[in-house]
């Protein structure tokens, strides 16, 4: 049947994921080494597992509110205060979400109208292109150069901005490249983005993957920032859960509730047994992540 006129026009731009093509192609070859993807090779820590059958056993199968149960919430908004310096209530600046994936769609879609356009900071995790694009914005590439240590240079963000920008997507520690911003970098980033107007979305979800003794900053936790940031962060890499597709977002006021309007129609809720598991993560004992990191480190 030819039927490739159906689609919606928005999607005449989206390129599907080259990493996941590659990932496609190689499925069942012997002797690949997988590069593509941010795919931890441990299998999820026992006491995490151990958290989900429980949950599993004791019915702990249906849905849950839409922004994560409150407990989890908590443990989210403890763990944001203490090793982050963000500062967010549990009970409205929280949302949990289907995997940190799931916050770029909704960040683009919430925020940006179309026409608006948003900076991509380059090299790039592609779903903040890709995203921007389905929301009908422009993403406006900002080079960063190895030459020069990926420094965020304040003149060549702000010849990039006009008055339709509205967001910026950071990503550090960074994918593709393992950089980590400095609190110079992020300093820049948070003064242009007060001058400018500009949501900032920070994906945090290597933060745990340090090396070289590089220490990471939360954007969030910069003075002006607070009011005009999303934080993103998840499960996947820090705690090996990729496939239990869990993570949150913390903002606040206005911007965690549109969030979560968007979330609603978007997931209804993320999995009740993987919230259980991600309690488990950020409750438990936390040397499984600084092991990982060491072997991650030594490799
Ligand atoms: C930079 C970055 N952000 C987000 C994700 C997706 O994370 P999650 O598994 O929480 O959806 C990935 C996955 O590779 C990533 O590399």
């Amino acid at each position: 049947m030819k039927n490739e006129n159906l689609s919606a026009e928005r999607l005449k731009f989206i390129k599907p994921s080259a990493i996941r093509r590659m990932i496609d192609l190689s499925a069942g070859m012997k002797d690949v080494i997988h590069l593509e993807q941010g795919e931890p090779d441990f299998i999820t820590p026992k006491h995490i597992l151990d958290a989900a059958k429980k949950a599993m056993d004791e019915g702990y199968t249906h849905y849950t509110q839409t922004q994560g149960m409150l407990e989890l919430r908590e443990a989210v908004s403890e763990k944001l205060s203490r090793e982050n310096g963000i500062d967010v209530d549990p009970k409205t600046e929280v949302v949990i979400v289907s995997g940190t994936q799931e916050t770029m769609a909704i960040a683009a879609l919430a925020f940006l109208n179309p026409g608006d356009r948003a900076l991509v900071l380059e090299p790039y995790y592609p779903a903040y292109f890709e995203d921007t694009l389905i929301a009908g914005a422009v993403p406006v590439p900002v080079p960063l150069n190895e030459e020069e240590n990926y420094r965020v240079n304040q003149e060549e963000l702000e010849k990039r901005i006009d008055s339709r920008t509205k967001l910026i997507w950071i990503c550090s520690p960074s994918n593709p490249t393992g950089h980590v911003f400095t609190r110079e970098d992020l300093e820049i980033i948070v003064e242009v983005a007060k001058k400018h107007d500009l949501l900032i979305f920070s994906d945090e979800i290597y933060e745990k993957l340090t090396y070289d003794n590089a220490k990471h900053i939360s954007i969030g936790s910069l003075p002006g920032a607070e009011d005009r940031t999303i934080t993103v962060n998840g499960f996947s890499k820090a705690y090996a859960m990729t496939g239990w597709r869990i993570g949150y977002a913390a903002a606040k006021g206005a911007l965690a509730r549109e969030i979560n309007k968007l979330h609603y129609y978007l997931v209804l809720c993320p999995s009740s047994v993987a919230q259980k598991a991600a309690l488990a993560a950020l409750t438990g004992p936390q040397d499984c992540v600084e092991k990982m990191r060491q072997e991650y480190e030594r490799r």
